[in-house]
């Protein structure tokens, strides 16, 4: 299972672009002397494996790499929420209706840390929410897939949370403070979220030849959705340079999907479902699985907007947006009450 023990010390192999990270430089831009003063005491701290904290000078390419994965990081969670909050009313039991709950809710939870995290960046919330209620920002494509049957809830715990984790827990280390702090409670969280998923899907599978097939299928649908999830191969990858030069990504994209699947096939095997890949085989000489092609022309059209349920999420964030107006009007007008009455009381 997925535990904080994939937390492992970076490898050579990990890092397929080390060499070119490491010519890089944190800021182009001439710089004053005493910028420059400021950018080599960023560069000592980063190559020390230092934490920066939101106090602390950093160049603004890193500021901005950092808004752009954190923001996009807190609306994955938040717009996640939707394609299982889908099943709560359907539930097959009040058990696996508390669990659904409680997991669609820590969702949120982790939304609401990633934001207060990329807001210590100088950025807002209102500016945040508006570039994803507009369409400017970006989301996990994972989320703008159907959740048809109830095994969907199933193996999104499993597979879906499985791949988040694995991805998740190497930014426990990121070089950004308030960022690593938060990843550490959302991954504790997750980890939670994949064992549910998992169970779920036990019982399904010891029950009768339907839901044997209902999970089969889930899996079907998923598995390659979530092999995409961990994002474009590392030679496609514009961001990962960059982002492992300065410590905020620690594992690359390949390498990373290349744990998820060496560490999911034992599992699907315990199970007893089948991976959607004929080409999925242990290769010896690696020491690793082979796996098929990624359909990245998918990946790419979803990523883009033009995924099956894209317009549908937008849409339900945006409605949920505009009908809690009233709420967030209500709220900031008893906060002002309450401040006017505390300035009477003083004077
Ligand atoms: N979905 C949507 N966009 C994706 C993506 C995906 N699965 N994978 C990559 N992209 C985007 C990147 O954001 C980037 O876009 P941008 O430059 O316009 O911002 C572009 O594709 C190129 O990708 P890169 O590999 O160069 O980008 P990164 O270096 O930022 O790596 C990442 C992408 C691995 C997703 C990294 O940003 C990351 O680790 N982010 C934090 C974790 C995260 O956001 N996870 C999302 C899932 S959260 C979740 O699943 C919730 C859980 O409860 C289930």
């Amino acid at each position: 299972m997925y535990t904080q023990s994939f937390n492992v010390p970076d490898q050579a192999n990990d890092t397929p672009t080390a060499g070119a990270a490491a010519s890089l430089k944190a800021v182009p831009a001439p710089l004053s002397i005493s910028e420059a003063a400021l950018q080599a005491d960023f560069d000592a701290r980063i190559d020390a494996d230092g934490r920066i904290e939101p106090q602390d000078w950093m160049p603004e390419a890193y500021r901005k790499t950092l808004v752009r994965q954190i923001s996009q990081h807190a609306h994955s969670e938040i717009v996640g929420m939707l394609p299982e909050g889908n099943w709560i009313s359907r539930a097959p039991s009040l058990k696996r209706k508390a669990i659904l709950i409680a997991k669609v809710q820590d969702e949120g939870g982790h939304g609401l840390y990633l934001y207060s995290a990329a807001e210590t960046l100088g950025t807002s919330r209102d500016q945040m929410f508006d570039a994803l209620h507009t369409g400017r920002a970006k989301y996990s494509s994972i989320f703008n897939y159907p959740t048809l049957t109830w095994a969907d809830v199933g193996v999104i715990g499993w597979l879906v949370d499985g791949a988040a984790i694995m991805n998740q827990i190497p930014l426990c280390r990121c070089s950004y403070g308030p960022y690593a702090r938060a990843m550490v409670r959302v991954c504790k969280e997750e980890s939670f979220h994949q064992r549910q998923g998992y169970e779920a899907l036990l019982v399904m599978m010891s029950g009768t030849d339907e839901q044997r097939a209902m999970v089969q299928d889930a899996v079907n649908r998923w598995w390659w959705k979530c092999l995409a999830m961990f994002g474009p191969p590392d030679a496609d990858s514009p961001n990962s340079a960059q982002g492992m030069r300065w410590g905020i990504k620690r594992i690359s994209n390949d390498a990373l999907r290349q744990k998820f699947v060496d560490a999911t096939v034992p599992q699907a095997k315990v199970l007893g479902v089948t991976l959607p890949d004929p080409d999925l085989k242990w290769n010896e000489t690696r020491q690793q699985h082979d796996y098929g092609a990624i359909d990245w022309d998918e990946f790419w059209a979803t990523v883009n907007g033009n995924g099956p349920c894209n317009k549908e999420r937008l849409g339900t964030r945006v409605k949920a947006w505009n009908e809690g107006q009233w709420v967030r009007d209500a709220a900031l007008a008893h906060a002002r009450k309450q401040q006017a009455r505390r300035m009477l009381e003083a004077a």
